[in-house]
């Protein structure tokens, strides 16, 4: 089966990307999460790589998402014993090795024939928690049979206007056994994403959650989300509370007044989110947004027994440290697992896990801290924060790519 029509045609880019896969770069020779960007930029089709790397319009948020990071600094502290390191955490009362999760996505098939099931393996291999997305594209229950024992999984939903739909699988999604609810609340529609609307010759053959009648002519991103519930809002939250008994948290949330609505509503946690640059441009970068999140939970006293997760832009080890001493209790990564699994399968997404698991090691002994607990603010300089300007990041505009205008067609002179 086929993916995508340009897996029929024979173009001169096709042509090159089988060249290029068949001379890629060995996995041993990864050392970073870009490492998996620039091969899979290399390598993977274009719808796959136009849907997976497109932000909306001019990508600034998308940008500054990665930026913010590179505008706080640490202080470390030394003469401490650094021996032993542990990276465990819980996340929502289990244990995890790690304190990042693999966020929701879509469409892994367009990647890897196994889709998202290399992110189930690689997660269950590596005792992390993968957040199965309502458009992945293989079956839920698939992804929930992929499980090993006492893995950790948690499902990401978007209400469809049809409700009694969502009401099943709600019920399914706890039944199956997974660990708790996340909203998708920042997509009443989908974002302006013009790489993405590039790409238009999407195959019928990739399964479209939603039905059969979404509109396939703008790209995969407005093909698959014309179901979404527009009139989603707060007092909804009610009717799913009736439903389930799973912690439910808000994936979307970007400013301090809706952090507290959701504990005042009785959600569990949030997910301080701007869908990784996807939706609206000029959100500001979710790290930015904890910033004032957390003191404004504090002050209402509603930081206790409610978990602030946050993603967007976290490439490295020391970005998931800043994002914890922070307040976040544990760090969402999209695309560079979509990438390492377009790439590598299993087995990349693996090493992606490893090297950041390793970067987490190194640099909390650097900074002069033994557990995930001990990190605070007090590690943290921000005074070159709310400048917005950063220092050059080779690695980023390296694999960045750059939005085009336009193909004239072959007689035009530019
Ligand atoms: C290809 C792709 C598909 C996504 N699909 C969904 C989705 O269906 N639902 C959702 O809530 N978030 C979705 N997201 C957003 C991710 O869950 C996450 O918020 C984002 O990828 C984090 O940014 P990062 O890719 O820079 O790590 C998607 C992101 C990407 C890149």
């Amino acid at each position: 089966m086929s993916l995508t029509k340009e897996n029929d045609s024979t173009t001169p880019e096709d042509e090159q990307r089988l060249v290029n896969i068949k001379n890629k770069p060995d996995l041993s020779q990864m050392y970073n999460l870009y490492d998996f960007e620039y091969v899979a930029r290399n390598t993977i089709p274009s719808t796959a790589w136009n849907f997976y790397s497109t932000g909306a319009d001019d990508e600034i948020t998308l940008r500054e998402n990665h930026a913010s990071y590179h505008r706080l600094f640490f202080k470390p502290r030394v003469m401490r014993d650094v021996s032993k390191i542990e990276t465990w955490t819980t996340l929502l009362g289990k244990r995890t090795s790690a304190p990042f999760y693999i966020s929701a996505t879509g469409f892994g098939k367009l990647g890897h024939p196994d889709g998202e099931l290399n992110l189930t393996r690689a997660a269950g291999k590596e005792d992390v928690v993968q957040m199965v997305g309502t458009l992945a594209s293989i079956p839920f229950d698939d992804l929930a049979d992929a499980r090993i024992d006492g893995q950790t999984q948690w499902y990401q939903l978007y209400v469809n206007s049809d409700r009694e739909l969502t009401k099943r699988t709600i019920e399914n999604v706890e039944k199956r056994g997974c660990k708790g609810i996340f909203i998708t609340v920042d997509a009443p529609q989908a974002g302006n994403r013009e790489k993405d609307m590039r790409s238009k010759t999407i195959d019928q053959d990739v399964k479209v959650a939603g039905g059969e009648h979404n509109d396939r002519s703008h790209g995969v991103s407005v093909a698959v989300t014309s179901y979404i519930d527009p009139t989603l809002n707060w007092e909804d939250l009610v009717w799913i509370k009736t439903i389930t008994k799973l912690p439910i948290l808000l994936k979307g949330i970007q400013t301090a007044e809706d952090a507290v609505l959701a504990a005042q509503y009785g959600c569990h946690g949030i997910v301080l989110t701007n869908h990784g640059g996807r939706q609206l441009d000029f959100s500001r970068a979710p790290l930015e947004v904890l910033m004032e999140v957390m003191p404004a939970l504090k002050e209402k006293n509603l930081d206790k027994n409610f978990e602030v997760f946050i993603d967007g832009g976290v490439r490295r080890g020391t970005d998931i440290l800043k994002a914890l001493c922070l307040g976040a209790k544990g760090v969402g990564i999209g695309r560079p697992f979509l990438y390492a699994m377009s790439t590598y399968g299993v087995e990349g997404v693996q090493k992606a896990i490893q090297l950041l698991k390793s970067e987490l090691v190194s640099s909390m002994r650097l900074l002069g801290v033994t557990s995930i607990d001990q990190l605070g603010p007090q590690y943290i300089d921000h005074n070159s924060f709310f400048s917005r300007s950063v220092p050059a990041d080779k690695l980023f505009d390296k694999v960045y790519q750059p939005l085009a205008n336009p193909p004239f067609k072959s007689e035009a002179r530019l």
